[in-house]
């Protein structure tokens, strides 16, 4: 089948769109460099035609917070419009476990409004939350670095590879709309504050974590369960100390 991936140059997008080749699929990767642009709708239509499902792995060039929620309300706006056009009938978007609890940071304050336009749009549709990616561990280490000491909460965290994000999201996209989220989650539950700083000694980085029960993630206020998923999340196989290895 013809699944378009927005996005698709991206993290989560190539290996999505790897996956899906690799099954026998024609995945298409669709992104500026590729001549598809959501926000100004460039190559929407002509890429969508044919295609019987869309999954939406893009994402903002800058978080600040006029910018990510201009851009999930014009892309989406955008996507829907021509996905309903070309009679698209599957509407997949990866987006992240706790959304709806994260309202106090700018960049999940868009995610919401994301997912809200998908849900009323009227299109059979898949959200996959998936917590945050191992490749994102250094970053949040980066954001939660206040003269040069790292400050986080103690709470549990259960991120995931990326490998594992996109195959999760593949067979989400070749499957029936679960009109709903699909959570997905890591195999192993740990301490945020701990994972940064195995992730910091892993990388030579000198940086100490400071465990700060009032730290705040990404501008939001984090209670022990916010970042990981329900029990019924299906897991992924690698671990964080398979994937450092690998790396
Ligand atoms: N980071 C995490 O831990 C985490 C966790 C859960 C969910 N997520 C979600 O995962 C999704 C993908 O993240 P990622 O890290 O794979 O993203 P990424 O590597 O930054 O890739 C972003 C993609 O979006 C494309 N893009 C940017 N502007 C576009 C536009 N106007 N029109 C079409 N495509 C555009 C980019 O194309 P170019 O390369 O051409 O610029 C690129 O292919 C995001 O929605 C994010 O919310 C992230």
């Amino acid at each position: 089948m013809k699944v378009v991936v927005i996005g698709g140059t991206g993290l989560i997008g190539s290996k999505v769109v790897a996956g899906l080749g690799e099954h026998g699929h024609e995945a298409v990767a669709a992104a500026p460099s590729t001549g598809v642009n959501t926000l100004t709708g460039e190559g929407l239509a002509e890429v969508l035609d044919g295609a019987a499902a869309v999954v939406d792995v893009s994402n903002s060039p800058s978080f600040a917070d006029d910018a990510v929620l201009e851009f999930f309300r014009t892309s989406t706006t955008n996507l829907l419009a021509h996905a309903a056009k070309a009679g698209v009938g599957h509407y997949v978007a990866l987006s992240v476990v706790g959304t709806d609890r994260l309202a106090e940071s700018g960049y999940f304050r868009a995610k919401i409004v994301q997912e809200r336009l998908i849900r009323e749009s009227g299109l059979p549709y898949s959200i996959v939350h998936a917590p945050q990616f191992f490749e994102f561990v250094m970053p949040i280490a980066d954001f939660s670095t206040v003269d040069g000491t790292v400050r986080l909460p103690p709470v549990q965290f259960q991120p995931m590879a990326s490998d594992d994000v996109a195959a999760a999201v593949a067979r989400v996209a070749v499957g029936e709309p679960v009109n709903g989220i699909r959570e997905i989650g890591g195999p192993e539950r740990v301490r945020l504050d701990e994972l940064v700083r195995r992730a910091l000694v892993a990388n030579g980085d000198p940086r100490e974590v400071v465990t700060d029960e009032r730290a705040r993630y990404y501008g939001a206020r984090l209670d022990e369960d916010t970042l990981v998923p329900g029990p019924d999340a299906e897991l992924g196989a690698i671990t964080f100390d398979a994937w450092l290895a690998r790396r």
